[in-house]
């Protein structure tokens, strides 16, 4: 009779934990389509044409070796934003990189790194002392653009990071970003850090993920401000995104806008999630999740994401990223 009742109990236990979709005791693994990674020399990007090239719209002209020099970030138009400080047109040798050369001097970022700009300014120093005392790291090691950003922050001093985020916090947020929903979508191949559309035709199933490379592939290499991108995700996830959002994820999540503003646009020191990349806010919360990332207020963070499943990250990424910021 009691072990009747007992096994009654526990399948009820159980039967409650399928449905909640929680995984109490095996961690999910990580979703490596939001951490794409296919090393250079194993996928080389398509070559570009010798000599100066050129952008329309733009007076500037840069050689494919100036293009990809750590040192010293292509600026196509200057004319477009202030002065940028030193420490972002060309960073510090031997070990801080340009910030602009990732991050472009629109602050805009790419898919394989972060949108900084309107960062507010305490999150944005707080962020650079996280990664600098070694505190923010990432649950996917081995990828170029976190760890050439790890090597930055451990040698940057004070004024620097003053100086990178004064310049970054004041500028617009924008998103190139354009999320459709699709359950068959272009092939598309990872390339170094990023997926490729094939341009040879061929479709592919998308599966759980979400797939967001460039539409210009030249274009994104030759790092071009306003470089377009496009997100694949799964059909409903957008919807399904909106809702977790805004707290209906059956105790998975939290309501987002009490601490990330009306709009998710930012509230006091805490940053904006509209119209980001959505791989890269997957990222985020997968590394909040895994404890990878510390630092700053990440405890914060720690109580939104403990019950989220990888499904639920996607769908609010997808979500958030057709959001105007
Ligand atoms: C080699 C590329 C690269 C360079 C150079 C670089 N970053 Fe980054 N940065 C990244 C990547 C990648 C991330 C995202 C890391 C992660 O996955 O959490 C990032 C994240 C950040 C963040 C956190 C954004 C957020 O929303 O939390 C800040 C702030 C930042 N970078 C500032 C800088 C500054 C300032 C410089 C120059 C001193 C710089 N970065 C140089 C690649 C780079
Ligand atoms: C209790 C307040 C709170 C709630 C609720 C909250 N957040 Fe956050 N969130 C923060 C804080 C504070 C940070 C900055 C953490 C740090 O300093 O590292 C943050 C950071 C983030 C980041 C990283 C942003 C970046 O620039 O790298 C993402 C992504 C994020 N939150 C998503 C969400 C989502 C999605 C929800 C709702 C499901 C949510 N947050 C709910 C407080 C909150």
């Amino acid at each position: 009779m009691i072990d009747c009742i007992l096994i009654r109990k526990f399948s009820v236990l159980l039967f409650a934990i399928a449905l909640s979709g929680c995984s109490p005791f095996i961690p999910e693994p990580a979703p490596m389509w939001a951490y794409p990674t296919n090393p250079p020399q194993q996928s080389p990007p398509p070559p570009l044409p010798p000599g100066q090239l050129t952008l329309e719209g733009s007076k500037a002209s840069f050689t494919w070796p100036e293009l990809k020099n750590l040192f010293s970030a292509p600026d196509w138009h200057a004319e477009d934003h202030p002065p940028l400080p030193e420490v972002v047109a060309h960073g510090r040798k031997p070990a801080v990189r340009a910030c602009a050369y990732c991050h472009l001097p629109t602050g805009n970022g790419r898919p394989e790194n972060a949108r900084i700009a309107g960062l507010p300014y305490n999150y944005f120093v707080a962020q650079m002392k996280a990664f600098r005392d070694g505190k923010r790291g990432t649950a996917v090691a081995g990828r170029a653009p976190t760890e050439n950003m790890s090597k930055t922050a451990k040698d940057i001093q004070d004024d620097e990071i003053a100086a990178a985020a004064k310049y970054f916090s004041a500028l617009p947020v924008q998103s190139y970003t354009r999320v459709v929903e699709a359950s068959t979508i272009p092939k598309a191949e990872i390339t170094a850090w990023i997926f490729r559309f094939s341009q040879l035709g061929g479709t592919e199933e998308l599966g759980q993920r979400i797939v967001e490379g460039p539409e210009d592939f030249e274009r994104f290499e030759m790092r071009d401000p306003a470089a377009k991108y496009i997100a694949y995700v799964p059909v409903g996830s957008i919807a399904w995104g909106k809702r977790l959002a805004e707290g209906w994820g059956f105790g998975r999540s939290l309501e987002c806008s009490s601490c990330h503003g009306p709009g998710y646009k930012g509230k006091d020191d805490v940053p904006g999630l509209a119209g980001r990349n959505p791989t890269s806010i997957v990222r985020q919360l997968y590394d909040f999740r895994s404890s990878a990332r510390k630092g700053g207020k990440s405890s914060e963070m720690d109580k939104v994401v403990r019950d989220m499943t990888n499904a639920d990250m996607l769908a609010l990424a997808a979500y958030l990223a057709t959001l105007t910021p």
